[in-house]
């Protein structure tokens, strides 16, 4: 195969299908204010778990920050006597807070996120004219991977695979028999994500999603965000590579790549930026640390003006 990290993940999915390495236990958490699901995985054997893409509550209103769906989570981990080992974010998200650092706080692990959240963190620090106390080089995380980086859950094999193109730093978690998207493919009734946000690309996208539907067709695949699709009553976040590939509106087996790229350019040039795009950047691309506080101990976020 001409893909070495995805033969990798390939065969790890296969191993685990046939019994013979470990299988993830997967606690979902939804968000409906932010539509996201934020996940636990741990091993049974050593209880070990990462959390994947949490929460944190704000109000856009007040400016007032809270910790509810992250507190579930920490409950959670409490009541099954998980010890966590990975904060993983998938990307940095434009229409929620991280917890990520809340929940470090509280459980420990280590947050980690894709190498490229560094082009990420350059792009959005000027936009938001951040000072030189942002970084700009991943050292707000402990950990970030580069496509085929491997990493263990207790006896869980994990696979971190780059899938750029909703931003240029999205990563999919492949661990055990199960791949965490991120936000490269919606449910197949509602499609895939957005690719218009700086940085982003609709044929990267295109290729990202090619790759993760080339994984054994039984492979489950839990998503960051649902939106329930017109005439479905329930929020949905887990499908398989197989239902992808046979009925997924927008990138289903047989479209053309310059097809999907011109159906995703013209609906991105219809949607309006997300609700919480600039708070969540701000927190977001500084690992979810809140901006340092100003003379004052107030701390602040902008609004550039005319610029997204
Ligand atoms: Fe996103």
């Amino acid at each position: 195969m001409s893909d070495p990290h995805l033969s990798q993940a390939s065969a790890l999915i296969g191993s685990v299908k046939a019994g013979r390495g470990a299988a993830p236990i997967i606690k979902s958490f939804f968000d409906e204010p932010t539509n996201t699901a934020s996940y636990v995985v741990h091993d049974p054997a050593t209880r070990s778990a990462a959390i994947i893409d949490s929460v944190l509550d704000f109000d856009v209103a007040s400016g007032r920050i809270s910790h509810k769906a992250a507190d579930k989570i920490i409950s959670y981990v409490k009541a099954e006597d998980l010890t966590v080992g990975w904060v993983l974010e998938t990307h940095a998200h434009a229409d929620h807070l991280t917890a990520g650092p809340y929940l470090k706080a509280e459980l420990g692990g280590q947050l980690a996120i894709g190498r490229d959240i560094i082009h990420v963190q350059n792009v959005f620090g000027k936009i938001f004219n951040a000072g030189t106390e942002f970084a700009r080089d991943g050292s707000e995380f402990d950990r970030l991977f580069e496509d085929g980086d491997k990493f263990a859950i207790g006896d869980l094999q994990a696979i971190a695979l780059h899938v750029p193109g909703h931003t240029p730093a999205d990563m999919a978690y492949v661990i055990g028999d199960a791949v965490f998207t991120g936000d490269t493919l919606f449910m197949p009734d509602y499609g895939t994500a957005r690719a218009d946000f700086p940085g982003g690309d609709s044929r990267q996208l295109f290729r990202s999603i090619r790759r993760l539907l080339s994984l054994p067709s039984e492979t489950r695949l839990f998503l960051c965000h649902d939106y329930k699709a017109v005439g479905r009553e329930q929020f949905v976040w887990e499908t398989t590579v197989g239902s992808q590939r046979s009925s997924n509106v927008h990138v289903h087996e047989g479209v053309a790549e310059d097809d999907f790229v011109a159906m995703r350019n013209a609906r991105d040039a219809t949607l309006s930026m997300p609700k919480l795009i600039i708070p969540s950047i701000q927190v977001n691309m500084r690992g979810g640390h809140l901006p340092e506080p100003e003379s004052n101990g107030g701390r602040y976020l902008k609004i550039p003006l005319d610029a997204l």
